[in-house]
């Protein structure tokens, strides 16, 4: 279908349907749902259709929906920043809804036009704009997601679907905050197997990861750190990030050669090294490289990068049960310098030399 063609309808909500707003400075995250969603929907023969901003309400999902058995669904993390004189920005929304679409590809789902959906995402951020938090480093985390709707039993591509985006005001993903998180590096269960689909955002993939994340969190570790599946040897990226190392004054991160998933973070900070005139490489490093780097000294920092997560540095990694303390424990100044650049740049606060930031309203 194409862009021109999609209508987007809007019904406001009632003054009575409107919600009481959460205390800004316990959000957590993903607790609290804004007044409004969109939602549209596709078949064979309509393609995508009745395109609505609505109320936020729960839905009537048939128990033979396919999603709930073969597992069709994908979703994006996006933010809107709250800057000052209450502009409010979001951070390279085309790259997430270009991500989707890739996704959609993967699962045989079917593609959805990207500008239309950004022009409807802008405007219920706008319809919703009381709910983008004032609170520093608080933020509106935005979930586009697409699910199978069809009702029926027999493995193949459903041909109905749901797509939405519910929006949800936000403090830090990790309770600690900026400060650094302690990795356990999982050598047993594996994320994504080559020819996989751990370069897409499906859901399943993080229903598949719970196992090992359970695992570690009992050990007293925040997240995971996955190897390669074949040979348990290189590293791919953590349980809601990709991973980045500095050693010996040179920033590393996994390449993308299909099991991990390219974030838009990731990208964002490649960029912003580069720019700062640090060497990059995007190439293989194997978890020993990690522990000799971390044993000779030049293992100088390690952080994860994601839209939930942003810039979260990592004080230590466990492997099998040795222990590698990064930078004494304590945050580095690449990381804090990241921190500090990206979110001045996503609250408008910085020159958006990269054009990355997209106004809502
Ligand atoms: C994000 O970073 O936005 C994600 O979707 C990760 C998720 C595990 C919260």
């Amino acid at each position: 279908m194409l862009d021109k063609e999609l209508e987007v309808t809007l019904q406001k909500a009632a003054t009575d349907q409107l919600k009481s707003k959460p205390d800004q400075d316990n959000l957590g995250f993903g607790q609290f749902f804004t007044d409004h969603m969109f939602t549209m929907r596709w078949d064979r023969r309509q393609g995508w259709h009745d395109a609505t901003i609505e109320p936020y309400r729960p839905f009537a999902v048939d128990p033979a929906a396919m999603v709930f058995h073969y597992g069709q669904a994908i979703f994006e993390g996006m933010k809107a920043y709250r800057g000052k004189d209450d502009q409010i920005f979001l951070f390279r929304p085309q790259d997430n809804l270009s991500r989707m679409n890739q996704s959609a590809l993967r699962m045989c789902m079917p593609r959805f036009p990207q500008d239309r959906i950004l022009q409807a995402l802008r405007a219920m951020v706008y319809l919703d704009q009381g709910w983008v938090p004032r609170a520093p480093g608080a933020t509106l985390y935005i979930r586009p997601t697409m699910i199978a709707t069809e009702s029926a039993l027999g493995l193949r591509a459903a041909e109905e679907y749901l797509f939405f985006i519910i929006c949800c005001p936000v403090g830090a993903y990790y309770a600690e905050g900026f400060s650094p998180t302690r990795i356990y590096v999982e050598d047993r269960y594996a994320r994504s197997i080559p020819g996989g689909a751990g370069n897409v955002k499906a859901a399943g993939n993080y229903a598949a990861s719970l196992k090992a994340q359970t695992l570690a969190h009992d050990k007293g570790y925040a997240q995971v750190l996955w190897l390669d599946a074949v040979e348990h040897k290189y590293v791919e990226e953590v349980g809601s990030s990709n991973i980045f190392f500095l050693i010996n004054g040179e920033v590393i991160t996994p390449s993308l050669e299909g099991s991990i998933l390219p974030g838009i973070t990731r990208d964002s900070v490649l960029q912003l090294a580069r720019d700062w005139g640090y060497p990059v490489k995007e190439r293989r490093i194997s978890i020993d490289e990690i522990l000799a780097a971390g044993k000779d000294g030049t293992l100088q920092e390690g952080f994860g990068t994601g839209t939930a997560a942003a810039i979260s540095p990592v004080g230590e990694f466990c492997y099998r049960e040795e222990r590698i303390q990064i930078n004494g424990g304590v945050a580095g100044a690449l990381s804090k310098r990241l921190y500090d650049e990206l979110q001045a740049i996503q609250f408008g606060e910085r020159e958006d030399l990269h054009k990355w930031r997209v106004r809502v309203g």
